[in-house]
């Protein structure tokens, strides 16, 4: 297997740095840029695969099923840990609990609304939908596996470079599209899942949009509008100081006033800063730092897996309640 290969080059590396130097190896396990879970040596075929489905001790009755696999449909497989029963694997079904007091409100994908039920504050799981903003038409039925690849894969989050099986594909590489501060435990455990999947231990510098753009490929480019305005539809990877802009650099730097708050949803306008892209990011702290050259991108406005609210925004916009225009606002201050 070639990402086997690729662990084991990885720990003759480390095991050469502990040769040398006992701190060189400290600063290399935690910024190493593979993938965290389900890839290489944290693979476990059992995990998913059931060997001899037989009458006793199978997850799923009425198997065995396709692949050897432990249940009938990917979802339910991934979801039998990833629904809160394994306390260390990152809840992605409502309702999550996982996340609360963890100075996070979700994680940074947040969380589905169910399977095979059609949801406005969520993808859809393994139900057969049109692409929103996709050309030519397409339907697709969605599962975990239309966007990880359940073997693990170089990317951020084991994501699947090609999403849309067109052939070009985008890569999340970790450690230089993503960042994380604290990855999680190994084994894992509860408080280091929490630590490691919460939102704000993710930093971005590039290409989450262009991957999202891949199924949405009516948002891969920022198509240009007629002067003075720029574009025709929101756009993604611009930064706050674009020239002539009209966005208020100024306002998004000092993080105060009109759409700053301490939390969504409740009855004081205002909302935490929504999250950005750093072109110029090196690491984490880069990734974080505000600056005027920060970029709005798919994330800024929804979450990968969805919500609270609906088309997966992060917050109730086009709801008549305080924080309705409260992002917007954090950067065009109008
Ligand atoms: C037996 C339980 C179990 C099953 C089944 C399972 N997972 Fe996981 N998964 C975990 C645990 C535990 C973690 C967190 C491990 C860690 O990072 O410390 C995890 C982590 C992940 C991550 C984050 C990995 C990373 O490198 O950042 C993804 C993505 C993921 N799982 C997707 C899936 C998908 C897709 C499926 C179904 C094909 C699936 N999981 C099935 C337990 C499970
Ligand atoms: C996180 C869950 C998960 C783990 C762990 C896992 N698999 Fe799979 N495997 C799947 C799923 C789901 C499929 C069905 C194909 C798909 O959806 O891409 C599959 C399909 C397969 C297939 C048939 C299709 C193919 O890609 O050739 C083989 C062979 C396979 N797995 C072997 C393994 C081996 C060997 C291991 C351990 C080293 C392993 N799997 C670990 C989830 C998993
Ligand atoms: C594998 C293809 C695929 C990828 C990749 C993908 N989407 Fe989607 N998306 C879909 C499909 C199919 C639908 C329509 C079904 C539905 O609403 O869930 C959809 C719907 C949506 C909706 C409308 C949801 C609603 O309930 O109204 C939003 C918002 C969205 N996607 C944003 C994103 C963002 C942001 C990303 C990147 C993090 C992304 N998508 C990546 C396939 C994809
Ligand atoms: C439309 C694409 C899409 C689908 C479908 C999808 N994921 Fe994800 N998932 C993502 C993206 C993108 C991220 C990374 C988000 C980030 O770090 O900003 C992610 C992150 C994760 C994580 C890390 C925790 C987090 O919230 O960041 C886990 C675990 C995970 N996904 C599991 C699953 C499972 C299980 C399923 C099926 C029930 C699934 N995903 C379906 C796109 C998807
Ligand atoms: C994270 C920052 C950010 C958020 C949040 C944001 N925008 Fe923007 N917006 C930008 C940037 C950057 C541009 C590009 C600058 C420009 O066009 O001059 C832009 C451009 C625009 C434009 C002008 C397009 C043009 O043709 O010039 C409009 C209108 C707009 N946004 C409205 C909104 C609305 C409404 C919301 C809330 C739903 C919103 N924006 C949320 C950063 C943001
Ligand atoms: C400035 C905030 C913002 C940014 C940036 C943004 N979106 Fe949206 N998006 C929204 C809002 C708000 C809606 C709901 C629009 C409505 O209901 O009128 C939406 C709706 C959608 C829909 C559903 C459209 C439909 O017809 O149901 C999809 C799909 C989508 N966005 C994908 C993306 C992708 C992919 C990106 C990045 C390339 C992105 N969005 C960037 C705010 C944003």
């Amino acid at each position: 297997m070639g990402r086997g290969y690729k662990v084991e080059e990885r720990m003759i590396r480390l095991l050469t740095m502990v040769t040398a130097t006992g701190t060189a190896l400290l600063t290399l396990t935690v910024s190493s840029p593979a993938g965290d879970w389900h890839i290489g040596s944290s693979l476990v075929c059992s995990e998913c695969h059931v060997i001899h489905y037989g009458p006793e001790g199978d997850p799923e009755p009425g198997g065995p099923f396709t692949y050897l696999l432990s249940y009938s449909t990917t979802n339910g497989l991934c979801l039998s840990c990833h629904d809160g029963r394994d306390p260390a694997a990152p809840d992605v079904l409502s309702s999550v609990t996982m996340y609360q007091h963890s100075g996070d409100e979700y994680s940074a994908a947040g969380y589905f609304s169910g399977t095979e039920t059609g949801s406005d504050s969520a993808h859809n799981l393994g139900v057969m939908d049109l692409v929103p903003l996709r050309a030519p038409p397409t339907n697709m039925a969605l599962s975990c596996a239309s966007c990880h690849q359940v073997h693990g894969s170089p990317n951020h989050r084991n994501l699947i470079s090609d999403p849309d099986g067109s052939g070009s594909g985008t890569s999340l590489t970790p450690g230089v599209d993503v960042f994380q501060d604290t990855p999680p435990a190994v084994p894992p455990t509860p408080e280091g899942s929490i630590t490691a999947y919460r939102q704000s231990n993710v930093g971005y510098r590039s290409n989450l949009s262009a991957w999202c753009a891949e199924c949405h490929n009516l948002l891969s480019s920022n198509e240009p509008g007629v002067p003075p305005a720029h574009f025709r539809r929101h756009p993604s990877e611009v930064s706050q100081d674009v020239s002539g802009g009209h966005t208020d650099p100024s306002h998004w730097l000092a993080g105060e006033g009109w759409g700053f708050g301490s939390a969504t949803g409740d009855e004081v306008e205002g909302v935490p800063r929504v999250r950005f892209q750093e072109p110029a990011a090196v690491d984490y702290a880069s990734a974080r730092a505000v600056e005027s050259t920060n970029q709005v991108f798919c994330a800024s406005c929804h979450l990968a897996h969805g919500g609270r609210y609906r088309s997966a925004a992060i917050w109730p916009y086009k709801e008549a309640v305080a924080d309705m225009y409260s992002p917007c606002q954090q950067c065009h201050n109008q």
